[in-house]
């Protein structure tokens, strides 16, 4: 839940100086290089660019705000996890962006795809990616849903509660062993009882989520038990997923332990050695400068380190590993561009004044601020400003008070209606998790490369606006 956030206080100057791992800026013209996809730039004149492409051109033709993402970076960071993990499999989790264009760079980088909805695969399908290496995730998949990943070939099912066992178990009989050459591919999520957070983990007594089976109560080694049990499902292995946006592989490291564990009882008390085990996605990426992630290299030598040294523990042989990123991957790879409008200077208690910039989105391409008190940078993206910085908050255009983008950043004093803003670290649970509040058409993604600039979303048109809207046709 959003609370009270350190920046605001005034100095005796009557400056704000936010919050304070923001430093103002020697020259706020300059990009911080890790915050940007790898292809980003600026020039002399202030332009941004990326992939090669001039973004002040770009919004020439396809107008703000706009999604940016670099493909050469988005492959580069799918080939660095494949590369690092090999021979695990890497499951991109297409939560936190998919279109049909990204599942073909998944194909022709040799990734897997994790989906958590009938939507997420058709567009996985729809997009050519080998059903056999995709895994359906979910609370609450429907008996249908089910049922068509199922048909379609879908290689692994990662079950969630006893209830969709039983849904298993009853489309198991309906498609038989010899029509699709094996038993339906099964993993079981469990809780390990880690609860990860934004930068800690602390470990839990209590699972209180809707994920999951708890390993500590048993129902985990129970669903276990009831999948080898049921003809038509093929075991595979455990799963856990403990959060998102972790820096630190500790948090892993216990819940791989407890895993572990399990896994090596189900060897012990089931008879079953499971071929498999996935450690699920979270890998943190770097909004600001306060964070600072880790390369997929460092995360593969850590991660396999952990699984190896408990399986010698254990006596156990080592699963096959596989993992499930998606902010790490597309994360740092896009950017949304936006125009300024009104710029507002509010007067404080104290006498210090605040500068809100405001732009032409917010909270419908941006949820993360709002939602989660994210936080986030920008610069301006279509000239250079020699005017001192200016500590700013930069806010959407939506009826919400609580409609800001970046809470604190140090943007030149001059910025003005008009004028580029671009936002890095954008392409995760960004443009998937846009919503149409307040009627606003949500932004197109256009694909940057070597120079090129391809539209792989367009922007919403108040067609697609009206489509739903049965009033609407009644003319
Ligand atoms: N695997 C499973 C089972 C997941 O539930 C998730 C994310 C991932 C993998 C990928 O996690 P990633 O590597 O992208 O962190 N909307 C939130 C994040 C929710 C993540 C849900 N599950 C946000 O904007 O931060």
């Amino acid at each position: 839940m959003p609370t009270s956030h350190p920046s605001g206080w005034a100095h005796a100057d009557g400056a704000l100086r936010g919050p304070s791992w923001l430093r103002p800026p020697d020259d706020a013209n300059r990009l911080v290089p890790h915050l940007w996809s790898t292809t980003a730039d600026k020039d002399g004149t202030g332009d941004l660019s990326v992939g090669g492409v001039r973004l002040p051109d770009l919004v020439a033709n396809v107008n703000t705000p706009a999604f940016v993402l670099d493909e050469a970076d988005f492959r580069a960071r799918a080939r660095a996890f494949r590369d690092a993990f090999a021979p695990a499999q890497v499951f991109y989790a297409g939560k936190a962006f998919l279109c049909t264009t990204v599942v073909r760079w998944l194909v022709e980088e040799g990734l897997s795809l994790d989906v958590c909805s009938d939507g997420e695969l058709t567009v996985a399908l729809r997009g050519g990616m080998d059903p056999a290496r995709i895994g359906y995730h979910g609370n609450n998949k429907s008996h249908p849903a089910l049922r068509r990943a199922v048909h379609a070939g879908v290689g692994r099912i990662i079950v969630d509660s006893f209830a969709e066992i039983d849904r298993l178990a009853e489309i198991a009989r309906e498609v038989p062993a010899e029509e699709s050459g094996r038993g339906i591919g099964v993993m079981v999520r469990v809780t390990a009882g880690v609860e990860a957070h934004t930068h800690e983990y602390i470990a839990t007594a209590h699972e209180d989520q809707k994920f999951g089976f708890s390993i500590s109560s048993g129902d985990a080694l129970e669903a276990v038990r009831r999948i080898h049990g049921t003809p038509g499902l093929e075991l595979l292995g455990l799963h856990s997923h403990i959060g998102s946006q972790i820096f630190d592989t500790s948090g892993f490291e216990v819940a791989a332990r407890r895993v572990l564990a399990l896994h090596a009882q189900v060897a012990d008390e089931v008879g079953v050695s499971m071929p498999e085990l996935d450690l699920g996605g979270g890998f943190g990426i770097a909004y600001t400068t306060q964070d600072d992630p880790a390369d997929p290299a460092q995360l593969a030598a850590e991660m396999s380190k952990i699984v190896e040294h408990e399986c010698r523990a254990l006596g156990v042989a080592e699963p096959a590993l596989s993992i499930e990123p998606g902010r790490a991957i597309v994360g740092p790879a896009m950017c949304t561009v936006y125009t300024v409008g009104t710029v507002k200077e509010v007067e404080l208690d104290g006498g210090a004044r605040r500068t809100y910039v405001s732009v032409d989105g917010g909270m419908s391409d941006n949820i993360r601020t709002a939602l989660y008190d994210s936080d986030y940078s920008c610069t301006l993206a279509g000239r250079r400003s020699e005017a001192a910085p200016v500590l700013s908050r930069v806010v959407g255009m939506h009826c919400e008070a609580g409609d800001v983008v970046v809470r604190d950043e140090f943007l030149p004093g001059d910025v003005r209606p008009g004028d580029l803003l671009a936002v890095p670290g954008t392409g995760a649970y960004c443009r998937s998790m846009a919503s149409n509040y307040n009627h606003v058409l949500r932004p197109p993604v256009i694909a940057v490369r070597d120079g090129d600039a391809r539209v792989i979303v367009r922007r919403e048109t108040v067609d697609d606006l009206l489509a739903t809207d049965v009033g609407a046709m009644d003319e």
